[in-house]
This record gives C-alpha cells, sequence and structure tokens, in this order.
C-alpha cells in the first residue's frame, strides 16, 4: 500500500496564522534574527522540535480528567509506574518532569572528574549534565554515522569495536555507564538495531559496566527495527521495545517525545541501591518520589501516551509522514541527510547556500531565510551551536552544518509540510540571495538560544 493513513481523525483544530512578509522581516530583526525569540503565534508552521509539542488522543484528554492530585502515592503514580515497568521490565521508576531532570539525577551520582561515559552520541543535555559534574561524554557512533548522504539501515549504531577497545583501556572503574540513544537525535533521528543494541551490551557487561538507554524515541526505533532488520520482521513493535530494554540495565527518559505527552521523563533502573540513592535527590528536585515534578493529571497522560505509541499502524503513519515530508523537499530540489530518521528532517545547509562560509553561519542563514520567506521556524543545528572560538583567534566549525526540521506528533497534515517543502524549494532556487550573519551578543554557553545577530552586508 502507498498510502498509510493515521489510525484516527481530528477532533478539535487550533488556528494558526500567517504574518505579512512585511512584519516577518521586522520581527526577525526585533529578534537579532534568532528565532528562538520570536513569538510562537507569529510561526505558521513550527518544526522547532517534536518534544512536548505533539497533540493528545481523545483516550489521553479523558484519563487526564481522572488525575489523582494527592501528594503521595496517587493512583495516578501507580498507573504510570505500570506503564514504565510494561515498556521497560525495570522495577525501579523515578518520575520527573523532562528528560534533562532524569539525566540530572543519574549523573549527579555518577558523573565524576576522570569518568567517561560512551554513547553513540550523546544529546547536548546529556553531554551538559555528565559535563557539568565532572565527567567526559564520549561519542563513538559509527563512521556511517558521520556521513551525510551515505545511505545505511542503522545510522546510529553504537561503534562496538571502538566500545570494546575503550573498555579494555578505561575498565569500569573509570567508566560507569556506557549510553545509547534511541534514536540518535543528534545524528539524525537515526534508528540504532537491536543486533547493535546486543552487542553493545554483551561487551559492556563482559566489562562489568552497566549499559543505559536514553530512550526519549523508544517506539520510533522499534518500528525502524521491525522494518531493517530482518530477524525482527516478525514481532510485534512491543516484543521487540521489550527486547531493546531487556538488554538494559537502566534508561532515562524524556517522555515528551514517545510519551505523547507534553510534559514529563524518568529513570528506570534494575539496580535497587542506585535507586534509592537517586530518589533522596530526586525528592531535593523534582518532588516526592510518586509524581516527580508532574502532576496526577500528566501522570494519567503519560501512561496512555506511552501504551498509544506502540501501535504499529500509528509508527507507520508518523514515520511515513516524516519519510514523505523528506521526499517532497527532494521533489523541490532541497537536499537533505539521509536516509531521513524519525522524527525530523535535517537540510544540508552547507549544500544549499554554498557561497556562506561556516564562520557566517550557513544553517543559520537559511534558518531566518525560512522564516522570512514562509513564517516556519526550524532550528539550527551548525556553528552556532557547535562552532567554537579557539584561544589562538580562529574559528573551529561544527562537523555539519543543518537545520533540523523537527515533525511535531499528530499535528500537522501533509499540507502543512508539503507548504513547509515548497518555501525551502523557493530558498534553494533563489539560494544567491541569502547571506550570512555575525553575532552581535552571545551568553557564556548555549549562545544559540538567546544570541543576537546581524547580516552581514
Ligand atoms: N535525550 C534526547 C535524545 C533528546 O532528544 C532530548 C530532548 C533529551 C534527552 C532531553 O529531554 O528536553 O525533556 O529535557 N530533545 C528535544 C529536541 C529538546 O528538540 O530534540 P528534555
Amino acid at each position: 500500500m502507498k498510502n498509510s493513513p493515521e489510525p484516527y481523525r481530528i477532533k478539535m483544530v487550533e488556528s494558526i496564522s500567517l504574518p505579512e512578509k512585511e512584519e516577518r522581516t521586522a520581527l526577525l530583526r526585533e529578534a537579532g534574527y534568532n528565532v528562538f525569540r520570536i513569538p510562537a503565534e507569529k510561526i505558521f508552521v513550527d518544526l522547532l522540535t517534536d518534544s512536548g509539542t505533539g497533540a493528545m488522543s481523545d483516550t489521553q484528554w479523558g484519563a487526564l480528567m481522572q488525575g489523582d492530585e494527592s501528594y503521595a502515592q496517587a493512583r495516578s503514580w501507580f498507573h504510570y509506574r505500570d506503564a514504565v515497568r510494561e515498556i521497560t521490565g525495570m522495577e525501579h521508576v523515578l518520575p520527573t518532569h523532562q528528560g534533562r531532570a532524569a539525566e540530572n539525577l543519574l549523573f549527579a551520582e555518577i558523573s565524576s572528574p576522570g569518568r567517561v561515559i560512551p554513547s553513540n552520541n550523546h544529546f547536548d543535555t546529556t553531554r551538559a549534565n555528565i559535563e557539568f559534574f565532572g565527567g567526559e561524554a564520549l561519542d563513538i557512533v559509527i563512521p556511517e554515522g558521520k556521513d551525510i548522504h551515505l545511505n545505511h539501515p542503522f545510522k546510529g549504531n553504537i561503534d562496538v569495536v571502538r566500545l570494546d577497545e575503550v573498555l579494555s583501556k578505561l575498565g569500569k572503574e573509570k567508566v560507569p555507564v556506557c549510553m545509547t540513544t534511541i534514536t540518535n537525535n543528534t545524528g539524525g533521528g537515526q534508528p540504532v538495531s537491536l543486533e547493535n543494541i546486543r552487542r553493545a551490551s554483551e561487551i559492556c557487561h563482559a566489562h562489568g559496566v552497566p549499559y543505559f538507554l536514553d530512550c526519549c524515541r523508544f517506539a520510533e526505533n522499534a518500528y525502524f527495527i521491525k522494518k531493517r532488520e530482518k530477524a525482527c520482521s516478525d514481532m510485534s513493535i512491543h516484543e521487540i521495545v521489550r527486547a531493546m530494554f531487556a538488554c538494559a540495565d537502566g534508561a532515562t527518559m524524556s517522555a515528551k517525545k514517545d510519551g505523547l505527552a507534553n510534559i514529563g521523563g524518568f529513570v528506570a533502573l534494575r539496580d535497587g541501591t542506585l535507586a534509592e540513592k537517586l530518589k533522596s535527590m530526586l525528592i531535593l528536585k523534582e518532588g516526592f518520589p510518586t509524581y516527580g515534578g508532574l502532576a496526577g493529571r500528566d501522570l494519567e497522560a503519560l501512561s496512555v501516551g506511552l501504551r498509544e505509541v506502540q501501535d504499529e499502524r500509528y509508527l507507520e503513519a508518523r514515520v511515513g509522514q516524516v519519510v514523505r515530508f523528506g521526499e517532497a523537499l527532494k521533489a523541490h530540489g532541497v537536499p537533505i541527510l539521509e536516509p531521513v530518521g524519525g522524527h525530523a528532517v535535517y537540510l544540508d545547509a552547507s549544500g544549499i547556500l554554498p557561497h556562506v562560509q561556516p564562520e557566517a553561519f550557513p544553517a543559520q542563514s537559511l534558518t531566518v531565510a525560512l522564516y522570512e520567506e514562509g513564517a516556519i521556524r526550524g532550528v539550527e543545528i551548525g556553528s552556532l551551536m557547535f562552532g567554537r572560538t579557539m584561544p589562538d583567534g580562529s574559528f573551529k566549525p561544527a562537523e555539519m552544518e543543518l537545520v533540523r526540521l523537527a515533525v511535531p506528533r499528530r499535528v500537522y497534515t501533509d499540507n502543512h509540510l508539503g507548504y513547509v517543502a515548497e518555501i525551502a524549494g523557493k530558498i534553494v532556487a533563489e539560494s544567491e540571495k541569502f547571506g550570512g550573519y555575525r553575532i552581535v551578543e552571545e551568553p557564556p554557553f548555549l549562545r544559540h538560544f538567546t544570541a543576537k545577530m546581524e547580516p552581514i552586508a
């Protein structure tokens, strides 16, 4: 079947509007050419992130009304705990308000100077939490994962040869945990195979090192495994999910993605001693261990969402929409990172604006152009985010100049995404119109969120 229709229909809609070009130009100027500073009401199609931006189902809204807001041992907590246990098979569940809070709890305990935490690619907040407590976040994705145009079914795989080398060299004293991010957001939303998860887990365990999953997009990863890994084609999504987690000793999750809700997260663990240690800090940082910064109603919506997301028909429509979006962009002549990942399409900004040098931020220029031409918001993943000025004053650019267009779950139609593809195509056709930018104001870290820029004349 060519079409994979969504297994739902639309019951409620939210108006969006397209500001006039003049207003868009003025808003960009006022915002210092940083789309994080533009009011969301002035965005027509918002592809900034797929995190917390999804639409909930009627079942979730119904469950929300049944939230038990008791401070301790609320009914909603047991629902959430059981939903997380059902996925992970892990006994100990610590609820948090979002993913980075889960990472903070874990790494406050296990990251410290001299310690190294390998992963395929750490997401920025994971890396920031590891580094904040003094540890080193080491990315060892397979080499294929770094090649923008190379087609490989599991570009998110961790390099197991390097993993073995790292663990042989450093040992379990220096490596408190090894992680795998599913799907690999930083590497383009690319999946990780079950075979790779199993192998990484075996290597870790042979060295006595625990193996964890950063599982924000666990269901999308399971869907790719079903479609691309022959040995798994007859398994249900839930069976694949269970098989992935069976390899892991723990997991951190931002449930704002595959929890199909607007807020939420967790740490799940097999080790009860570690869970007890984290629990004391959970009380200090997030809340009592049966709500962890979430309202009872959030816990209810999440419990439903974590199950709904494993519906294969939903996943087929979801991942199918992102793939069709990639196809539409290519049909308009827009170069993208391939193959398309589970939650986003990444535009190749250096391919689109070859005349803009990395130090003039081509991916930022493309991000600004998308807003100016179509009130579309994407996010720069290039030298504004990752580029550095070195002590000798030279500029070290990012490895790739990308703009991520993340697709919120169950929110936009193919028609919206077709519009985005058309605008992107127009930018490609008139690319010489779009020049570089320079930074005029920047904070000491995570500058891409708040920096102000101006066009280079
Ligand atoms: N891990 C991964 C792989 C993520 O993609 C994110 C968030 C987090 C952890 C942190 O979770 O935001 O709930 O604290 N990614 C969002 C994004 C922000 O736009 O990709 P959080």
